[in-house]
């Protein structure tokens, strides 16, 4: 990677409003404005009232990490934002704010695929020593949106091998959590308490057969549901033994079919990516099976596996790197596959 261009980043497709400036894939500074506080009481994502927030955090955001990365304005030589897929009112905070430094500025502009970032993330430099994978390597992405294996075997080529069908992992941890009364977001609290030793129900797993890389996690929230249903009002020792069971059978088909896809296409690095890939409980398993099979597992610190504006710096940067810029005209893309 050629060092010495340095990009600042704009992440505005959900809850979370981030700025980083990376230096070539050094990052320099990655800041993010959390929303958490604003739909926790709602138990999900308000896709208004992030409108509303990112519109009031995205410059001082975008100041503070221009300021943490000791630069102005003046020392970016190129801008990305986030065009897709994400919530359309919020992507066009972000990339409305991208467009116009750029025109500003009169530097380069490139709108970046959300999931890109995500599957690039784990290649960023910092000063936490975290190995980063050379290509090409299979990632599984699993956030609150997506859920899906992709091989990539370089920066802009990326094979998707198979997605949910229908909720994302991310997704599940959110429901279940709200279904069980554990606030929100659902992916830590849960990780937090499935990570004490006790009883475990048992959920069931969808498409456990070879060579299918589809996902579906609708079923295991409705066995959840049911099962809630059935107690009554569950006792805390039985909310912790389905919380359990609720993440085991998550992380079990997650880690099962990102080693598969890389046994199948024999490629010996799996990278983890997403905000799931943030679960210590997967983080966990993931290196077990992967110690088993001779694979070399590449997981991202938790903060670049959950939604941040470096790994967009970074997608943008390797575009921009390749001559690709985007027009003042672009318009954000909610559904924006790779
Ligand atoms: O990648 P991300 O920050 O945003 C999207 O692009 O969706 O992912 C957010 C999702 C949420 O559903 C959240 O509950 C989940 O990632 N998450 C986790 C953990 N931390 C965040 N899920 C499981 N375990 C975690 N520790
Ligand atoms: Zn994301």
């Amino acid at each position: 990677m050629a060092a010495g261009m340095r990009v600042l980043g704009i992440e505005s497709s959900c809850d979370e409003t981030a700025a980083s400036v990376i230096d070539g894939n050094r990052v320099l500074s990655d800041c993010i404005a959390s929303q958490v506080d604003v739909h926790c009481a709602y138990g999900g994502v308000v896709p208004e009232l992030a409108s509303r927030r990112h519109i009031v955090s995205v410059l001082p955001v975008i100041a503070t990490a221009l300021s943490e990365a000791g630069v102005t304005l003046d020392d970016i030589d190129g801008i990305a934002a986030t065009a897709g897929p994400g919530l359309l009112g919020s992507l066009v905070i972000g990339l409305q704010a991208a467009k116009t430094i750029a025109m500003a500025k009169k530097v380069p502009f490139v709108g970046v695929n959300h999931l890109r970032g995500h599957l690039l993330a784990a290649r960023l430099l910092d000063n936490t020593g975290t190995p980063i994978p050379e290509f090409p390597y299979m990632a599984l992405l699993a956030s609150g949106g997506h859920t899906a294996i992709y091989h990539v075997r370089n920066w802009n080529d990326i094979e998707c091998l198979g997605q949910t069908r229908d909720d994302a992992a991310g997704e599940a941890f959110d429901k279940v959590a709200k279904l069980l009364g554990l606030g929100y977001p659902g992916g830590p609290v849960i990780d937090r308490m499935a990570a004490q030793e006790g009883e475990m129900e048992e959920f069931p797993t969808a498409f456990r057969q070879r060579d299918n890389y589809e996902f579906s996690f609708s079923g295991v929230k409705t066995a959840v549901a049911q099962r809630v249903a059935q107690m009554g009002r569950p006792s805390r020792e039985q909310v912790d033994a389905i919380v359990r069971g609720f993440q085991k059978s998550v992380v079990d088909i997650l880690v099962r079919k990102v080693v598969m896809a890389a046994r199948s296409r024999q490629v010996d690095r799996v990278v983890l990516a997403g905000g799931v890939a943030a679960n210590d409980g997967l983080r966990r398993h993931a290196a077990e099976v992967c110690a088993t099979k001779d694979l070399q597992l590449f997981a991202p610190p938790k903060k670049r596996c959950t939604d941040n504006a470096s790994m967009i710096a970074l997608a943008g940067l390797l575009a921009l790197q390749a001559g690709e810029r985007s027009a003042m005209d672009l318009a954000p893309r909610a559904n924006w596959p790779l």
